[in-house]
């Protein structure tokens, strides 16, 4: 794995998996491992001639705890996540920031009340791209009252549950898409308002 860019004496590899556990910073830490969402793992080491194989068995040690702990769907879709992105020109979408801080944001193509493609984005943790994820999923396809059933129990039973103090993300991913859902409706008889929403 290459190298990706300095900060000072932190040499910062990306990395796709976020850590499931030891959160916190190692004092002193030289290196750090940090993925495209700002998720990051610090070490110390001057070894720098075995630095990627480090790097892979840190990984694999990231990936064994996590299936520990969730549901193998969640780690799919937290390893490999689907419907990712923002849809141009959407005709619904919805933007919350949960009380822990993560934003997630849903956007909707509808066609005759029936939703023909969802896609999400977070700044969230790997819990939270799995619940958007799985959101998205269950939508695409889905009339708008239907989807609008899709709850934050109804995405953590699809996705096999989640660890109690994960749950609020299933709740941040349903809040989400009701939200995009909602600007759906309020435009759908006016859309040339669109241009004017802010
Ligand atoms: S940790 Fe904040 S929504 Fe998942």
């Amino acid at each position: 794995m290459a190298l990706h860019a300095a900060e000072g004496n932190n040499v910062v590899i990306p990395l796709r998996v976020p850590p499931a556990t030891g959160v916190g910073e190692v004092e002193g830490a030289r290196y750090r491992q940090k993925d495209e969402r700002g998720v990051y793992i610090s070490m110390v080491t001057d070894d720098t001639s075995d630095l990627d194989k480090m790097i892979e068995e840190t990984q694999a040690s990231i990936i064994e705890d996590a299936r520990e702990t969730f549901s193998e769907e969640v780690v799919n879709r937290w390893l490999n996540p689907k419907n990712i992105g923002k849809i141009e020109d959407p005709d619904g979408f919805g933007r919350v920031t949960g009380p822990c801080g993560d934003t997630m944001e849903i956007s909707l193509k509808v066609k005759d009340d029936r939703i023909t493609k969802a896609l999400f984005m977070t700044d969230g943790c790997g819990t939270t791209i799995a619940t958007g994820s799985m959101a998205a999923d269950l939508t695409t396809g889905k009339d708008i009252k239907e989807a609008l059933k899709i709850s934050q129990e109804v995405i953590l039973d699809a996705l096999g549950g989640l660890p109690e103090d994960s749950r609020h993300c299933a709740l941040l991913a349903s809040n989400t898409l009701k939200e995009a859902i909602k600007d759906y409706l309020a435009y759908k008889r006016d859309p040339w308002k669109r241009v004017y929403r802010k």
